[in-house]
């Protein structure tokens, strides 16, 4: 879709007060005041892409993402009430649409866990945005028929190796990868096209997994990626040591499964792509450690309990909880998006340092992947 990148946000002055008289004059309507349409960081990046954590648990316990050992039955989740609901979430989304968002991406922790996940999915359908999820698939054999009818376009499945026991100690809670399987299996058969499969590569723990696991995905219709392993978060123990370059996992599998590089299927696109020469289907990459791509980063992240972060390495976030727990209007909301995202300066993976790395970040399982 081509985007608009020319226009600028106009907010309007109304005046409040009579000029001479000084008398209060009526309020006006919100449209009056809602400063919509396209709105541009300091960067020229746009607005795009609004990814919203629907619950901050998981019933996993990933080494990369939730150690065991942060993560423990003393670990504080947010309370229920801390939560958005799912009015307070679809009103942030439609106002998100109007500054030009034209994806929503459901995450978590798990969002699954999420009760009556589908009623959100019908309200946030209506918007007509491409309405995606991501799911560490262990609900979704179950689920995948109600998510499609509640009018969920697209899945994402996390799944780090095929090596059975490789991915029940990567999940660290035993959980057997068959059953992932035949998750992807049902959700493609009730209509999900293409399945998107994400592995996070972490070297010497599933690696070796690499290339068996893209001859498994070949002509299955389905779209594997390879992520770098981040320093998200503060507890996950990253080193750079840990993380198999995206080039390197390219040239493993192009040694037995030759591969030729294809365009990205929109600007901005995080996953890097490449064909088997045999025509036999696609896998991606994507390389946030070695090769950042910060410079086209149009998205925005909304927490649990209603925080917006321009960034999946923030430390602090912006409440919008306050404002739609308070009677604020939706222009007043606009405005105040519009403002976050005007000031935004993010660039982190661009200056990625062992420092940096070390700092008390928000964790991937809070705001989601
Ligand atoms: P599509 O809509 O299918 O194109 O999804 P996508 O390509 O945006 O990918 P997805 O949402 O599945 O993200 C895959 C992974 O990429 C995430 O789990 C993260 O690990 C990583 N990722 C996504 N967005 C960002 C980002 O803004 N910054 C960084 N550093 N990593 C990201
Ligand atoms: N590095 C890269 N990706 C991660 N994810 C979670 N933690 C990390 C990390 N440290 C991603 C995985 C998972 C999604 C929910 O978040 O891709 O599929
Ligand atoms: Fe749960 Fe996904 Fe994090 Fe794994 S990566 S612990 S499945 S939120
Ligand atoms: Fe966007 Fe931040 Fe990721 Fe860079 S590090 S791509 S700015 S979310």
């Amino acid at each position: 879709m081509a985007h608009d990148f020319n226009s600028r946000i106009v907010i309007k002055v109304i005046p409040l007060f009579d000029s001479r008289s000084g008398a209060a004059l009526p309020r006006p309507p919100a449209a009056y005041v809602a400063p919509t349409g396209t709105v541009l960081d300091t960067r020229g990046r746009s607005l795009r892409d609004l990814r919203i954590s629907v619950t901050d648990r998981c019933n996993f316990r990933c080494v990369y993402c939730m150690p065991k050992d942060v993560f423990d039955s003393d670990y504080q989740f947010l309370p229920h009430t801390d939560l958005l609901t799912f009015e307070e979430i679809t009103r942030v989304a439609r106002i998100a649409k109007d500054h030009g968002v034209e994806k929503i991406r459901l995450t978590g922790g798990e969002p699954l866990l999420r009760k009556s996940l589908e009623r959100l999915i019908e309200m946030l359908a209506k918007l007509d945005l491409d309405l995606t999820l991501t799911t560490n698939g262990s609900a979704l054999a179950q689920k995948a028929r109600s998510l499609y009818d509640a009018g969920l376009n697209r899945v994402t499945v996390s799944l780090d190796s095929l090596d059975d026991a490789t991915f029940r100690a990567m999940n660290d809670v035993d959980y057997p990868v068959q059953k992932v399987l035949d998750a992807i299996a049902t959700a493609a058969a009730v209509g999900f096209k293409p399945i998107k499969v994400n592995a996070v590569v972490k070297r010497g723990v599933n690696d070796h997994d690499i290339v068996n696991m893209a001859r498994h995905f070949k002509g299955s219709g389905q779209v594997l990626r390879f992520i770098e392993f981040m320093d998200v978060g503060a507890s996950n123990g990253w080193r750079m040591d840990d993380v198999i370059p995206s080039a390197e996992v390219i040239a493993r599998i192009h040694a037995e499964l030759p591969l030729q590089p294809i365009d990205p299927n929109y600007s901005g696109e995080v996953a890097e792509r490449w064909r088997y020469a045999d025509g036999s289907g696609e896998i991606g990459v994507i390389s946030s450690v070695t090769q950042a791509f910060c410079s086209t980063c149009t998205r925005a992240r909304l927490s649990t309990e209603g925080k917006l972060y321009t960034c999946l390495f923030a430390t602090t976030g912006h409440d919008l909880r306050g404002l739609l727990r308070t009677g604020a209007r939706d222009a007043d909301i606009a405005a105040a998006m519009a403002g976050i995202w005007a000031q935004r300066a993010d660039r982190y993976s661009e200056v990625r340092t062992a420092q940096t790395a070390g700092m008390k970040k928000i964790e991937m399982s809070y705001i989601g992947g």
